[in-house]
């Protein structure tokens, strides 16, 4: 088959552009067979570009060459095509194609270049292997819903970009090429061949330097930043990914709340939805205590303390220990369940416990048992209130009610954590909530604003206690600030456990959207929080030196916070995992099967940089 040369056919239209009111039009198409239906003298070709398909026809009797060529023709070659848009007949329109209305009567076809048979059809809506998309990109991402997703995440971060910049916001760069930066992930390492030995780290954020601009008087600053983190990947964790990094000086948390909270609103619009702004904000305690989780998924009901509802009497007949607290929470619209659905559920929920001491009721089972009436009928009452409460409407027997027991003893984990138990249900809440997602609906999109349940968790502890190495850690980074009033009461050296930092998260439908701080501006407490963290003020210098030096040189107060693009562009977009919004991402293993990274490199390389490769036993 010889190809056709393009000559001086100009593209005139895109595909899926072309409505009914263009029909007699004549039009230049290019792009993608995404399929072929060949009926003899006349053959239908439906052509894919980036906005969408368009069916072509090509009769033999008006244009034979062009019907020729339309022969040889298969998926994924590149043809393009001149002709005349018609309405289609009656009765022959394609409803659940925007296109649907017309067709285009080809007068002529070029060739431009042909395709082997792809191992996967882009014309797909679903491919099921994973690891095919991924060393395939370049077809994956022909698909419509990957054209529609890159189409979205340019559109929020240009409405992002916008908003910052009419804000008095500076975009501007900070170096790849640094030192290691405190995010509590492990480097990436970049070698340096001039000084062999020595070591760049790819930044995991650029949160000195955007202190450092503060310093510099740069005042607000802004950057769609990439960050590297060599870190255990998650769906929603990629070693590369890019963030809405933002400095600015002297605000108060209110002013960073606003600002996120107008160009998410912005984002969010182009995307035809319009937020409601300011977004609810709630203690880290109070999180724990209505959620069991510093990122609290709003869509279902908040758990219930029922601790105060019961009875020693009802205590002693449920024998559930004296003090122990008890929480209960409810799933919505589960149905009934049958008898063997209800065990099963049992064996779940227990073996999610493990042998930690907690156990539940059932709520509904004790509802058809008259002894154990009273509990039932106090534990209703309570969650319809909070219910009611949250705006999830009145508690049913639809609903499915789960009380926690603990049992009598104290585990261990309650001597450094108290919060245990409300972590361990707000855990089981969120497993039964995936379980019933299909039932209770409320994960599926509808396109509107009651999608997205935002909120702000602020005052989050400022340490947090590792039980594996016995050490406290700076919960965020070491650079947020403590309250004043931690730091005056001395809690920095007495009470660990109980400052609070100045730390704030957004988070959106149980995802961790972004983290700022409130940053420490003073040379003292600055080096008193990396002593406090078991730094030697030797180690301190080592590592951030010229930061504590700048401190030294007039630092106003400054606080910022970085939000994850491609985690809002996830969400936005109704996907489960990054990889749907990044263009060349990494498999779980941190591998691109595309261009097949990391790869070893020749001895030369290794030579150049001064590295020897030792087997890691
Ligand atoms: P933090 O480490 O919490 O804060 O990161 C901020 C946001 O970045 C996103 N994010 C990720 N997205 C994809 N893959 C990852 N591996 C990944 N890691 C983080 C999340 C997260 O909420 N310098 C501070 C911010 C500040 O204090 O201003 C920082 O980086 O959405």
């Amino acid at each position: 088959m010889t190809l056709d040369f393009l000559g001086k056919l100009q593209r005139t239209h895109y595909c899926g552009d072309l409505r009914a009111t263009d029909a007699g039009a004549t039009v230049v198409l290019m792009g993608w067979v995404n399929r072929r239906r060949d009926h003899g003298n006349l053959i239908f070709l439906d052509l894919r570009d980036r906005t969408g398909l368009a069916q072509i026809v090509l009769d033999k009797e008006n244009a034979p060459e062009a019907h020729a060529k339309a022969e040889a023709a298969r998926p994924e070659y590149v043809v393009a095509v001149k002709g005349t848009v018609r309405r289609r007949a009656a009765g022959l329109e394609n409803p659940n194609m925007p296109t649907g209305e017309i067709e285009i009567v080809a007068a002529e076809l070029l060739l431009l270049n042909d395709a082997k048979t792809p191992p996967f059809s882009p014309a797909e809506d679903s491919i099921a292997n994973e690891e095919v998309r991924l060393k395939y990109r370049y077809l994956d991402l022909r698909r419509p819903q990957m054209q529609k997703n890159f189409a979205l995440r340019h559109r929020v971060a240009q409405a992002i970009r916008g908003y910052l910049s009419d804000q008095g916001f500076l975009e501007i760069e900070t170096p790849f090429m640094t030192r290691s930066t405190p995010e509590g992930a492990r480097d990436y390492l970049v070698p340096s061949r001039v000084h062999g030995g020595e070591f760049y780290a790819l930044p995991q954020s650029p949160q000195i330097f955007k202190q450092i601009l503060m310093i510099s008087g740069f005042d607000k600053y802004f950057q769609i930043a990439r960050c590297f983190r060599d870190e255990d990947l998650r769906a929603d964790r990629q070693p590369e990914f890019t963030q809405i990094d933002l400095e600015m000086t002297f605000p108060s948390q209110e002013t960073i709340f606003h600002t996120v909270e107008g160009f998410l609103t912005s984002a969010f619009r182009t995307a035809g939805i319009e937020l409601l702004a300011p977004f609810i904000q709630m203690t880290y305690d109070q999180a724990i205590a209505k959620y069991g989780i510093d990122k609290p998924d709003m869509r279902l009901p908040a758990m219930v303390d029922l601790t105060v509802d019961l009875t020693p009497e009802l205590r002693e007949t449920l024998k559930i220990a004296p003090e122990l607290p008890v929480l209960g929470f409810v799933i919505p619209s589960v149905g009934a369940l049958s008898g063997t659905q209800r065990r099963a559920l049992a064996d779940e929920i227990r073996s999610s416990f493990g042998d930690c001491g907690l156990d539940f009721l059932d709520v509904a089972r004790l509802r058809t048992n008259e002894a154990f009436h009273p509990l039932a009928e106090a534990i209703g009452a309570k969650l319809t209130a909070e219910q009611i409460v949250f705006g999830a409407g009145p508690f049913t027997t639809e609903d499915l009610a789960i009380v926690i027991t603990p049992k009598p003893g104290t585990p261990s984990s309650w001597n450094y954590d108290p919060q245990w138990i409300w972590k361990r249900v707000g855990a089981l809440r969120l497993q039964l909530g995936q379980k019933f997602a299909e039932k209770h609906g409320r994960y599926t999109q509808t396109g509107t604003a009651a999608d997205f349940k935002f909120l702000w968790v602020t005052d989050f502890p400022m340490y947090e206690w590792d039980e594996e190495t016995k050490v406290w850690n700076a919960a965020h980074h070491p650079f947020t600030s403590p309250h004043e009033d931690d730091i005056l009461a001395g809690r920095l050296t007495n009470d660990k456990g109980a400052v609070r930092a100045l730390a704030y998260d957004i988070v959106l439908n149980g995802t961790e959207l972004g983290s700022g701080s409130i940053r420490i501006h003073r040379k003292d407490v600055q080096a008193e929080i990396f002593r406090s963290l078991g730094m030697s003020d030797e180690e301190a210098k080592e590592r951030f030196g010229f930061f504590l030096d700048a401190l030294e040189y007039g630092t106003p107060p400054h606080g910022g916070i970085a939000l994850g693009l491609d985690r809002i562009v996830m969400i936005l977009a109704g996907a489960t995992s990054l990889r749907e919004v990044i263009a060349f991402p990494k498999t779980a293993k941190a591998i691109d099967l595309m261009v097949d990274a990391p790869s070893h490199v020749s001895d030369q390389q290794l030579r150049d940089l001064s590295l020897k490769i030792v087997t890691r036993s």
